[in-house]
């Protein structure tokens, strides 16, 4: 019996030998790829200066704030890399021309928000084809009867601050949230047909919080270096809420694929639904045909629904909150547009397609408002094949590069201003003129 015992705590012993043995060779294997990986990468991008990073961390640890790309941008103009955590760099584009070589889709954009192979993230031949076929979703008299259902939803709006102040007219009003659900409303009724009651509806505003939610979720995994390991976030709380609040998304979505689908059934043909009402979004979408009468495959129709649905919405209020934003900052501006507007219309309380044309002064604050706090302030690509730079400096295939847009359109102008003041002159301040020439 002794003896067993012996032999079974040897075994044990020898086969915990052994583990520690394999984790110990793993580890050394693992640590000199990543190594050779550094270096590898490290020589690719020493032709880009950067700031110093650590070789675990990167620049993960230093604030991913608007001011220090500011001042990285002063100090390395047209690219520097920026590394997400020891092994993986991004290179970041801080120059007009740089971002020129770049916007010709030499790559493919990188986004985490999984919103499937639409438009947005397609590229090549297959975004050649997917435009083609929704073309007739893109045509200037699709917009046009917009205007009316948009009013409408913003009225909706007002009449819910109105209420909100009279309760307590001292207390201050968070609108981003409000304007989001205005900005669904419109896309739901303008591209869906669909009537949501997602203003005033708490039961409805499901989307809405679960598109909150994964942007802020996606923020905080793309500025962590461990996060970035799919198996290491779906174990983490933040990992499972993201899959919980994409789950809730595309619920949203296929309910209204879903609901036109059971309704195109009954109206069966297209020339029916045309003599019923104008072709939406979605009806394009469902009725579309390449030249061998081949329509959109589900997995294609839910990626254009959920980019259409995110693209529309969450740009939209992030936009006009920040338009609202420069408005109460610059009283005097919103006073002209106030007047402009009030001119425009006369005694009418409701705006016409015509009438947007004619508002040039408040165009231009709208301008002037999107350059100084752009609604996407990021947009990304990873290299399909290598690229040359004007300057001669070139990157490999694979990489990650990153256009901070408030450094593409904003920092060079901050580091430009004193060598190169005819640009854009004090870039900080709002200046509606000088959208007058873009
Ligand atoms: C202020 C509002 C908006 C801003 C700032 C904005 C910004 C952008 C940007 C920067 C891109 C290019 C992304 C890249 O290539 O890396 C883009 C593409 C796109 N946006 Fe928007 N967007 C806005 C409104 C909208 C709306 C209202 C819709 C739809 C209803 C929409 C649908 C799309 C689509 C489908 C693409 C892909 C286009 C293509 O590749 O063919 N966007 N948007």
């Amino acid at each position: 019996m002794v003896f067993t015992t012996e032999k079974t705590a040897s075994l044990t012993f020898q086969i915990v030998q052994l583990c520690a043995g394999f984790c110990l060779v793993y580890v050394v294997i693992k640590s000199t790829q990543l190594y050779f990986k550094r270096q590898k990468l490290l020589k690719t991008l020493e032709g880009f200066p950067g700031p110093p990073s650590h070789w675990l961390y990167g620049n993960i640890h230093q604030v991913s704030k608007k001011i220090q790309y500011m001042c990285w941008a002063e100090k390395f103009p047209y690219a520097f890399p920026r590394w997400f955590g020891g092994f993986v760099p991004a290179v970041v584009i801080t120059h007009p021309d740089y971002a020129k070589t770049l916007f010709s889709r030499n790559g493919n954009l990188l986004l985490f928000v999984p919103i499937g192979r639409g438009l947005l993230v397609l590229n090549g031949p297959k975004w050649h084809q997917q435009r083609r076929l929704l073309t007739p979703a893109f045509h200037y008299d699709i917009l046009k009867p917009y205007v009316a259902q948009i009013a409408d939803s913003v009225k909706v709006m007002l009449d819910k601050w109105e209420k909100l102040i009279a309760e307590d007219p001292t207390k201050s009003l968070e609108m981003f949230d409000h304007v989001s659900l205005m900005t669904l409303d419109s896309i739901m009724k303008c591209a869906f047909s669909y009537k949501s009651s997602c203003q005033t509806d708490k039961e409805q505003d499901y989307y809405v919080n679960a598109v909150q939610d994964m942007t802020l979720l996606v923020f905080q995994r793309v500025t962590s270096a461990f996060l970035r390991n799919q198996l290491i976030y779906s174990c983490t709380l933040s990992g499972r809420r993201f899959k919980e609040a994409c789950s809730l998304a595309h619920h949203h979505t296929e309910k209204v694929i879903a609901e036109r689908k059971e309704s195109l059934k009954n109206e069966r043909e297209l020339e029916k639904i045309q003599k019923k009402r104008r072709l939406d979004f979605l009806d394009i979408l469902l009725c579309a045909k390449d030249e061998n009468g081949v329509g959109l495959s589900d997995e294609d129709l839910r990626a254009e629904v959920d980019t259409f649905m995110f693209a529309g919405h969450d740009t939209t209020a992030s936009g006009i909150s920040w338009i609202l934003h420069s408005m109460a900052q610059h009283p005097e501006h919103q006073q002209k547009c106030r007047e402009e507007i009030k001119d425009i219309l006369g005694d009418r309380e409701d705006i016409h397609w015509d009438d947007l044309g004619k508002m040039t002064y408040t165009t231009m604050c709208i301008k002037e408002s999107l350059r100084l706090n752009s609604p996407v302030p990021v947009v990304s690509r990873q290299l399909s094949k290598p690229i040359t730079f004007f300057d001669g400096r070139t990157l490999p295939e694979g990489l990650h590069i990153f256009f901070k847009s408030e450094v593409l359109f904003f920092i060079p102008f901050y580091s430009l201003k004193h060598s190169r003041p005819t640009i854009f002159q004090n870039p900080e301040s709002l200046k509606s003129r000088r959208a007058k020439s873009s």
